[in-house]
Formats: C-alpha cells, sequence, structure tokens
C-alpha cells in the first residue's frame, strides 16, 4: 500500500493530467476535505459542479451527490470514490412509492430535498437543500399546496418556521435521528456555557434544545461569527473538522448517537470515502456516474429552477 504522502502527491498530478478536480462534502474524513478543491455543504457542492470547467469531477460525498453533479454537467466524467456511499434518507423515498403520492395529489407542488435520486427529481418541481429550502418555500404563494419530501423532520422544521401545511413524506435521515435528547441535556450540564448546534435534519425535540438549527455551511458560519467559545454540535461529526479549522481558539463538542457504547455519530456511507480511494478513482477512472439521458432531462428542472431562486437571493 502506498504511504499518504505518496496518494496526496499522485492525486494533485492524476488532477493535473486529467484536468480533474474534488469536491467534498463536510462530512467527508478530515484528509479527504484537504486535498479537496472545494468543501462545501450540498447546495455549494451543486454549485461548483454547474460551474467549474474541469473535464472531471470526483464528488467525494454520497451517491445522489454525484448524481446531482452529473445532471447539472452530462459533458463531464463525474467519479464517486465508493459506489456504495448511498443515502438512508434518499433510500426512505423510492420512486414508485412517491410517484403514488404525487398522484394522489395532483393539485400539490412538490418539493424534494436534494438528498434524493434522479428518479424522485424527475417526479419534482423544485429541488432544495437545507441551506435554501426555507428561502424557496417562502418564495411560494400562501395559499400553494406544497408536498414536502423526503425529510419529514427538515419539512416539520420548515412548517414550523413558516406557518405552512406542507404534506410531509414520512422519511428520515438514520444519523440526525439517533442523536440522543438525554445525552444533549447530560452535555449541556456538563458545558453550560455552551451553544447548541443542530442541523433540521434532527427530529423536533432535538431542534427544540438548539441554539442555532442551520445546515453545515450555516452551523459552520455561525460559529465562526460567535463570540461564544464552546459548542455542542448536533450533526455528522465531519464537520467539526472546518469548524476547528477556521476557530482554533474555539471547543467543538460532538453530540452523542442513543448507543451508550459510543460518542461517535458517524454516516457511515459518507466515511466510505478514504484518500485511497479518490486516488484509485482517478487512476482507474471508476465507479462513474451514468444517467439516462431522458431522466436527466427531467431531473435537471427542479435543480436548475433551485439554483435560480438562490442566485436571486445571493446564496
Ligand atoms: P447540507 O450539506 O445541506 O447541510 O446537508 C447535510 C446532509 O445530510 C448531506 O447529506
Ligand atoms: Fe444521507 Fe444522513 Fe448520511 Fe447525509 S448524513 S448522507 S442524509 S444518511
Amino acid at each position: 500500500m502506498l504511504k499518504k504522502e505518496e496518494i496526496i502527491k499522485n492525486i494533485a498530478r492524476l488532477k493535473r493530467e486529467k484536468k480533474a478536480i474534488s469536491l467534498a462534502h463536510y462530512y467527508q474524513e478530515s484528509e479527504v476535505q484537504d486535498i479537496a478543491d472545494f468543501v462545501g455543504d450540498s447546495l455549494v457542492l451543486a454549485q461548483w459542479a454547474a460551474k467549474t470547467t474541469a473535464d472531471v469531477i470526483v464528488l467525494c460525498g454520497v451517491h445522489f451527490m454525484g448524481e446531482t453533479a452529473k445532471i447539472l454537467s452530462p459533458e463531464k466524467r463525474v467519479f464517486i470514490p465508493d459506489m456504495e456511499a448511498g443515502c438512508s434518507l434518499a433510500d426512505s423515498c423510492p420512486a414508485d412509492a412517491f410517484e403514488a403520492f404525487v398522484k394522489a395529489h395532483p393539485d400539490y407542488t412538490v418539493i424534494s430535498y436534494v438528498n434524493t435520486t434522479a428518479a424522485v427529481k424527475a417526479l419534482t418541481d423544485i429541488v432544495v437543500t437545507s441551506s435554501n429550502a426555507k428561502l424557496i418555500v417562502d418564495s411560494l404563494p400562501r395559499d400553494e399546496k406544497i408536498i414536502f419530501g423526503p425529510d419529514k423532520n427538515l419539512g416539520g422544521y420548515i412548517n414550523r418556521l413558516t406557518g405552512r401545511n406542507m404534506l410531509l413524506w414520512d422519511g428520515g435521515c438514520h444519523v440526525h435521528e439517533r442523536f440522543s435528547v438525554e445525552r444533549l441535556v447530560d452535555l449541556k450540564k456538563m458545558h453550560p456555557s455552551a451553544l447548541v448546534l443542530a442541523h433540521p435534519e434532527c427530529p423536533g425535540n432535538l431542534l427544540q434544545m438548539a441554539d442555532h438549527v442551520g445546515s453545515t455551511s450555516s452551523i459552520l458560519q455561525f460559529a465562526t461569527r460567535s463570540k461564544n467559545e464552546k459548542f455542542i454540535v448536533v450533526t455528522e461529526p465531519g464537520i467539526l473538522h472546518q469548524m476547528r479549522l477556521a476557530n482554533p481558539g474555539k471547543v467543538f463538542i460532538p453530540a452523542r448517537p442513543v448507543d451508550s457504547d459510543t460518542n461517535c455519530n458517524e454516516c457511515s456511507y459518507m466515511k466510505l470515502n478514504t484518500l485511497e480511494k479518490v486516488y484509485l478513482c482517478l487512476e482507474n477512472e471508476r465507479p462513474e456516474i451514468f444517467i439516462d439521458e431522458a431522466l436527466r432531462v427531467k431531473a435537471v428542472k427542479p435543480i436548475e429552477r433551485m439554483l435560480e431562486i438562490s442566485a436571486k437571493h445571493g446564496l
């Protein structure tokens, strides 16, 4: 096996030779983030995929992120380090069941979280991420009937924020649903000065305890701008890497899952990607994302609508 320094050198060489860039989500291993050309949340990764002039994108995230990049940039080759890097939230919304739900509500506008397959996006009017979900819902008339899928926690949070009554798909992320309220109460007792920062994929009882609720980039920005010194972070702990880099003097404590034998609540899908797999996928040019063109044409429209509304509001 190659040493870490050699792998890093090879990745840099292959990127130059193949005119490739790597985009990494905040939940990736620190070393995968460190060699990335851009690190960001789901929205930023989609925006970069749409605008890059590179020939090749290595999307260091999960499958739906690679798919979104390919939908937006079909002329580019898109690789992901591990084809098994799925998403429990996307899995909680099979396209055939979602299609039946949408057909049963013909007068509803369909909003889907980006954590969905291309087939679900193709059934959708507007895609959202956790960064822009409120903004996009707010952009629709007050009396518009809306289906929101697949994350019932994010949808419920947006319903509470906006006073809407969107019809929610019953899906969720196994990582964010696994955080323990009791262990969060204990952490707060141990660190009374800490502010609680939570991702809106968490259930409502956890969000109620948060001082700030937002996407990964919003949590990072909040901690960076805050004068507070200590934070309990209720999302996948990969985000702590950028939080610590941007805030060397501050203390970040990961929230605990319900499983009492571990203090760590990682997304096993995100963590399938390793530095070595990034190197191997650049070297071997696989695994590669392919999408049927007829499906892509349907799936790109709601993503472009999201990007247009976001750009209009400076996101
Ligand atoms: P954001 O990147 O929008 O914060 O979402 C987190 C997530 O679950 C990605 O899978
Ligand atoms: Fe999917 Fe949850 Fe993992 Fe994000 S953290 S990729 S929503 S399973």
